[in-house]
């Protein structure tokens, strides 16, 4: 590689962090427009299994182009191989397998996918040009402590999002679309299991690269991810709070349950409010049975549910 893309590399490493932070600021303000998040009435919806597919592709495209255009001089080397099919095995993965096992997923807004297809080049551009062009490891690299561990978290955390990703999947029956809350596997103590298995594969990969791009990507994810797992922390209270209550106070969960399920987490938060203040029972009384069914599931929730209060994320 020329010395001169040594600089552009890295400060595109560093411009990924600032965009990790930026965008898990922006996240804060609004959710994070797909899946669960995204508006009923939402234009240019591009269906699910063709997003995921479209918008990750170039994460697996983009190295394969670098590598075949360029003589790829560092590749000869054992750890940036290793490193790089890391990459590509996740993607691989994420883009040709994933979308296709998806059941029941919300067409995503067609500039979320935009936005991810454009992530997907500059990321993909940017792991694949640094392994394959500059990354400079020797052979027993492999061997070293941190590369070791790096791997191993890698390997494991691909393991839990994948298998968390199926728990996800399978708690829909053919046709449905709603959501539950997820049990199993790692969902017994995070909400947000996917995600915590996607960030530790990334951090693992970072370790084993031990390089600013590595490092930069786990960040990102990790802004990203913890960011959205709040989000999804929040959403599950929200309905477990709201279906508990209801079902209480005798109101049902029928076509409210659904109505909040489909809506974003302020308009739950709004609709069950106005469903109570509209009860037939006399707002006092109301906010008295309230509080006393709030600390009898808080109760409840903290012994039979071992997730959504301990944490949504690690
Ligand atoms: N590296 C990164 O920066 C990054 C960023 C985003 C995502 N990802 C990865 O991409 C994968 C998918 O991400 P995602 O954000 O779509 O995950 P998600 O919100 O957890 O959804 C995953 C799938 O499961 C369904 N689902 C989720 N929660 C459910 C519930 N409680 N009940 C029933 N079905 C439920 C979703 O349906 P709906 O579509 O209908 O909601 C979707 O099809 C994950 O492995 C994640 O780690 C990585």
């Amino acid at each position: 590689m020329e010395p001169a893309e040594v600089f552009p590399l890295d400060a595109l490493a560093y411009l990924q962090c600032a965009l990790g932070f930026l965008g898990s600021l922006l996240l804060r303000q609004a959710a994070s427009s797909y899946g669960r998040y995204v508006s009923p009435g939402a234009a240019f919806g591009v269906p699910a299994r063709a997003a995921w597919a479209l918008q990750e592709l170039p994460s697996l495209a983009v190295p394969l182009w670098v590598c075949a255009r360029t003589a790829a001089e560092r590749l000869r080397r054992a750890p940036n191989r290793i490193l790089l099919a890391m990459f590509l095995l996740h993607y691989a993965q994420r883009s040709l397998i994933f979308p296709f096992l998806i059941r029941g997923g919300k067409p995503m807004p067609l500039y979320t996918c935009v936005l991810a297809f454009m992530f997907c080049v500059y990321n993909g551009y940017l792991q694949s040009r640094y392994l394959s062009q500059y990354a400079v490891y020797t052979d027993d690299w492999v061997t070293d402590p941190r590369f070791l561990v790096g791997f191993c978290l890698w390997l494991i955390g691909m393991l839990i999002n994948i298998h968390s990703d199926h728990i996800l999947r399978n708690l829909r029956k053919p046709g449905e679309t709603g959501y539950k809350i997820p049990r199993g596997g790692l969902f017994e103590y995070v909400t947000a299991a996917n995600y915590f298995g996607e960030v530790v594969e990334w951090c693992g990969y970072g370790l084993a690269s031990w390089s600013i791009q590595g490092g930069a990507f786990a960040l990102f994810t990790f802004c990203i991810l913890l960011t959205r797992a709040q989000q999804h922390h929040r959403s599950e209270n929200t309905l477990y709070t709201a279906g508990c209550l209801f079902h209480r106070l005798g109101l049902g969960r029928g076509s409210l349950w659904e109505a909040v399920e489909n809506r974003q987490s302020h308009q739950k938060e709004k609709m069950l409010k106005t469903h109570l203040l509209s009860s037939p029972l006399g707002t006092g009384e109301m906010a008295l049975r309230c509080a006393h069914q709030l600390h009898h599931m808080s109760l409840t929730f903290l012994a039979n549910i071992k997730v959504n209060y301990v944490g949504c994320f690690l």
